[in-house]
């Protein structure tokens, strides 16, 4: 069943339209004064603006119709005898407020129609698929070997696998590709340090025609002191750079040590950057680093000279995209004077793949906002040239994560902190503040471990998902951590706190049954809010804003907790009313593991 709020807007829409205005001006909103309504229509304001009317009396008009269509579209037809004495009984009722907003409260038989439907749909909690699925491929992660995963890439895979989980439920098919940086002058930079380093390695030596070993002769924590380091000097010291450029270059055309020593560099990384992912529960579908494009890009530059869309530029061959639209807009570089390939042409490549070989119909990439102009130019680059067919490129850019002080989040010691370090860091918190609850204990050791760990988990992406897609935030540890407020630990402790209480009903022999209409407050607000899921996963999916999701998430925990409050479920003696309740709580428990689980936060049995 639809939500509410969709029906009636389709309801208002078809009574404007016959009445000859925009049906825009039927659109409903939930109220904002829940104290003197559920929903509103403040269309007739606009209505009788454009026709020079008086707004309170088109709103009379405007009731009198939707009235005269409702009970055939909204029948209360599931009507327990006792439940619905009055047979004339209206769906909702209508009324004017101040100018001429129109307030709507349903009528309770009808609320519990769209939380009945709800229960009765496990799997998909009344969400309709998307009536027209797509191939989508979504880019997210993006970390770059050696140089370790910042804070920016862990806000790019947690955005992304939550946008990849609901793509996918939506019924979309979604191809999650992890866009590794393997291919840079990075890799030029390591080979020249370690050379200098162990030049006796095999993979120096030119005339090598031996199998190169199997082992890396680095490890993970070794390519993170070389890479610093190497940086460093390429920054100050000419000849250092003059090498790297070479070894780069090297590498790219393919010279056999140089791609052996590269795989290792790889290796080592792609298999600890596993690790972290398994530990936050993300999975990607591909890794299609920047190397795999490498074999792509000579003939795509070829075929695009061919084209007649590119230019010579101070020894660069460019797309220029300057235009009336956008003439500030700098020109793509898709050959470097010199010779070489830039991160515009592996970008170009990859649009080129995504189209050809995925044959997507859209392709996000869910990358830092400081990329917003790369992307504006692949993309428009990708246009201009027809790489793009029928697909729809778009970036999803992300703010910053800053750490109190409001700048780009450190550790304590002032160092750009690695993710296993934030992953302990927030385990840590959570170990602590588990000490200081108690739902379910005593757990043993290796529970703790596991509860404390999906608390971390949950802390984390809650505080990264909760924001604004594209507004930086503060990741305050205190804050966040905290079981109580706006946070992930809140929403998990209020889903383990449900599971506890319907085993304990269990255990006293208490079993779900129909949801009846409500009788208090707390009990109509819980419904209210659960029968707005399909619509609030619309708008989530429609905007790529998994904050939305968190927000609906944390109103159901709100809205649980005073209705729990209130109605005292397991000493409640009517045996429909509580069965009723039951079959309540069971539902906000499913409402908050689904929104957790598009989240990509699971909840663990006890807490
Ligand atoms: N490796 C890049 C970085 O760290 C992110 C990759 C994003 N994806 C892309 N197709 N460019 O900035």
């Amino acid at each position: 069943m639809e939500p509410a709020r969709r029906q009636l807007t389709r309801l208002f829409s078809d009574v404007f339209t016959a009445k000859g205005f925009d049906a825009k001006l039927g659109s409903v909103s939930v109220s904002d004064r829940p104290d003197l309504a559920q929903f509103q229509c403040n269309g007739a304001l606009a209505g009788a603006k454009s026709l020079k009317r008086n707004p309170r009396e088109l709103a009379t008009e405007i009731i009198g119709a939707v009235e005269a269509l409702a009970s055939q579209r909204f029948p209360l037809n599931d009507r327990p005898n006792d439940q619905l004495k009055d047979a004339t009984a209206k769906p909702f009722t209508l009324s004017i407020a101040g100018p001429g907003f129109i307030n709507i409260v349903l009528h309770d038989e009808l609320l519990v129609q769209f939380v009945r439907g709800q229960a009765a749909d496990k799997a998909r909690l009344g969400c309709e698929p998307t009536a027209s699925p797509r191939t989508v491929v979504i880019d997210y992660g993006g970390p770059n070997v050696a140089k370790g995963m910042h804070v920016g890439h862990l806000r790019s895979s947690i955005i992304g696998d939550s946008i990849v989980r609901i793509y996918r439920f939506m019924g979309d098919k979604v191809i999650g590709d992890n866009h590794v940086g393997d291919w840079g002058t990075q890799m030029g930079m390591l080979i020249c340090q370690l050379r200098e380093k162990q030049p006796q390695l095999p993979y120096f030596d030119p005339g090598f025609s031996g199998t190169y070993p199997s082992e890396s002769p680095v490890t993970l924590p070794d390519l993170e002191v070389m890479y610093p380091a190497a940086s460093k000097r390429y920054e100050t010291d000419e000849t250092f750079k003059a090498e790297v450029l070479r070894a780069t270059d090297e590498l790219q055309s393919g010279r056999r040590g140089y791609k052996a020593l590269w795989q290792h560099f790889v290796n080592v990384t792609v298999s600890d950057l596993t690790r972290d992912y398994e530990k936050l529960g993300i999975k990607f579908d591909y890794w299609l680093g920047e190397s795999f494009y490498e074999e792509r890009m000579p003939a795509l530059v070829e075929r695009l000279k061919a084209s007649g869309l590119t230019e010579m530029s101070e020894g660069a061959l460019i797309i220029p995209l300057a235009n009336e639209q956008e003439p500030e807009m700098p020109p793509l570089i898709l050959v470097k004077s010199g010779g070489g390939f830039l991160y515009h042409t592996s970008d170009l490549a990859t649009c080129e793949y995504r189209v050809e070989h995925f044959k997507a119909d859209l392709a996000l990439a869910v990358v830092d906002a400081r990329q917003t102009m790369h992307f504006k130019q692949v993309f428009k680059a990708a246009r201009l040239t027809g790489l793009t067919g029928k697909c729809e490129f778009v970036h999803l850019p992300f703010g910053t994560m800053n750490g109190t002080d409001g700048k780009p989040f450190k550790t304590r010691a002032g160092g750009v902190l690695k993710l296993k370090d934030l992953i302990q860091m927030v385990n840590d918190e959570a170990k602590k503040r588990l000490g200081e609850l108690a739902v379910d204990r005593p757990y043993s050791p290796e529970e703790l471990e596991e509860i404390a760990s999906k608390v971390g988990v949950a802390t984390l992406k809650y505080a990264d998902l909760k924001h604004n897609r594209s507004a930086d935030y503060v990741f305050d540890l205190e804050k966040f951590a905290k079981f109580e407020g706006h946070t992930g630990p809140y929403l998990l402790y209020a889903t383990v706190r449900i599971k506890s209480i319907l085993r304990k009903a269990l255990s006293q022999g208490l079993s779900a049954g129909k949801i009846i209409a409500p009788t208090r407050e707390s009990e109509r607000r819980l419904m209210l809010e659960m029968q707005r899921l399909a619509d609030v996963l619309t708008m989530t999916y429609n905007e790529r804003e998994p904050h939305h999701l968190c927000e609906y998430g944390f109103n159901v925990s709100q809205a649980f907790n005073t209705f729990y409050t209130d109605c005292h479920i397991l000493r409640e003696t009517d045996p429909d009313r509580q069965a009723s309740w039951l079959a309540l709580a069971t539902l906000a428990h499913d409402h908050l593991e689904f929104a957790l689980g598009l989240l990509g936060i699971s909840v663990p049995d006890r807490m």
